[in-house]
């Protein structure tokens, strides 16, 4: 695959071969977050200031993946990957490892000391190819990050 372009949009017609190609590995419950993330439906006021973006990947001009980063805290070292997915028809030619390497030198201009994942069993392995390792919180790291412990794995890399 040549490089990739990231493009930062607001404008949800490009995000639907996202919504429609990885139906299936992203939940529809939570397509409402492109909704806010679009400016459609009104972002949650806890979420207010924090750092939460957005990119679709493109390939000669056709969207080939999506990814997004957020803090969950407004002061953290830790950002943390959202919303990251290659379209099926493109898996397997570096799509992913592309935006992963965009997402990492985001994370790190933005002064993080760490790039993290919620993920199931399915990309663990591809996390783990790529650098992550497991992340086992420890108690005082459970608290912190009380309200987003959803995922079924989580897992970290060091910027
Ligand atoms: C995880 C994902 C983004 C990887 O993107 P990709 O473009 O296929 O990955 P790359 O082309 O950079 O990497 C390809 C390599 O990873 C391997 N790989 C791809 N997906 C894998 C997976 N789920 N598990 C293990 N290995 C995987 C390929 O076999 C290939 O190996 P090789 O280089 O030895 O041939 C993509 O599989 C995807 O969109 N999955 C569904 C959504 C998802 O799970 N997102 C993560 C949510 S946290």
């Amino acid at each position: 695959m040549a490089k990739i372009q990231v493009v930062n949009t607001k404008d949800i017609h490009r995000f639907v071969p996202i919504l429609t190609g990885l139906e299936g590995d992203f939940q529809t419950e939570h397509y409402p977050y492109f909704l806010t993330y679009c400016g459609i439906l009104p972002e949650d006021k806890k979420d207010a200031g924090k750092y939460w973006k957005v990119w679709l990947a493109t390939s000669t001009g056709r969207i080939v993946g999506v990814c997004g980063l957020y803090q969950a805290k407004r002061v953290d070292e830790v950002m943390w990957i959202g919303y990251f997915g290659a379209l099926p028809d493109y898996r397997g030619t570096g799509v992913g490892a592309q935006m992963l390497a965009f997402m990492e030198q985001k994370a790190k201009e933005n002064g993080n000391k760490k790039i993290a994942a919620y993920c199931t069993k399915e990309p663990l392995e591809w996390y783990f190819k790529n650098g992550f390792r497991p992340w086992e919180m420890n108690d005082a790291e459970k608290l912190y990050y009380e309200d987003y412990l959803g995922g079924d794995f989580i897992v970290v890399k060091n910027l």
